[in-house]
């Protein structure tokens, strides 16, 4: 084999190696970016308690208990934080259905039971079930994730303050405010 031929096929493996090297290194890359950015974030265990009448309490969490959190929560706080709901959603005794049902009376109303709103069928598969702190809690954090299939297409509130002084403003769409779980 001529030097020539020696350095073509050399030159060749090099080639390989290198671009076996360079996927292997943009592989590391890609993975690498798609590590969540707090690893080790384990607060939210959830837990899915029952309660007397057989339906879940919705999801528990384990920082700060939300009777806690509601007994700090301020409503005209959550009147801020409500203010992207009223582009779906009109708060009033009595008001319309937008592109989604009105919210009077939330806290204790049975879950897709406002008259004349027509529903997911995500959302009508547990119909009847009342809607209570813990589930609204639950499914404001993350709506798509709690009602999998949902129609409301809002990414949800993260922070647990911000949605317990919404809870505390949406108490206050009632008649009869339904009292805060206990501290
Ligand atoms: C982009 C429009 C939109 C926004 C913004 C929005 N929602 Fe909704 N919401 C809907 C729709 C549509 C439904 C009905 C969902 C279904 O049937 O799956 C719904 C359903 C609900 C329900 C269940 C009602 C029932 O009768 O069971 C609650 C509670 C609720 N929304 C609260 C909120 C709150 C609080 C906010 C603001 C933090 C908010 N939504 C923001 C569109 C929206």
């Amino acid at each position: 084999m001529s030097s020539f031929e020696f350095n073509k096929i050399a030159g060749a493996v090099l080639a390989t190696a290198l671009m076996v090297f360079g996927l292997k290194s943009l592989a590391g890359v890609i993975y690498n970016s798609e590590r969540p950015e707090k690893p080790g974030y384990v607060i939210e265990v959830a837990e899915t308690a029952t309660q007397a009448d057989g339906t879940d309490a919705g999801t528990a969490q384990s920082a700060e208990s939300l009777g806690k959190l509601l007994a700090a929560a301020d409503p005209k706080k959550g009147e801020t934080v409500a203010k992207p709901c009223a582009g779906c959603h009109d708060f009033s005794k009595g008001g319309p259905n937008k592109v989604g049902p009105n919210l009077w009376g939330i806290v204790g109303r049975l879950r897709a039971g406002h008259e004349g709103f027509a529903y997911s069928e995500a959302m009508a598969s547990k119909k009847g079930d009342p809607w209570n702190y813990e589930k609204l809690f639950a499914f404001l954090k993350k709506p798509s994730e709690y009602v999998p299939g949902t129609k409301m297409s809002f990414g949800g509130i993260a922070k647990d303050k911000d949605r317990a002084d919404l809870l505390a403003y949406l108490a206050t769409l009632a008649d009869t405010k339904v009292p805060f779980p206990n501290p």
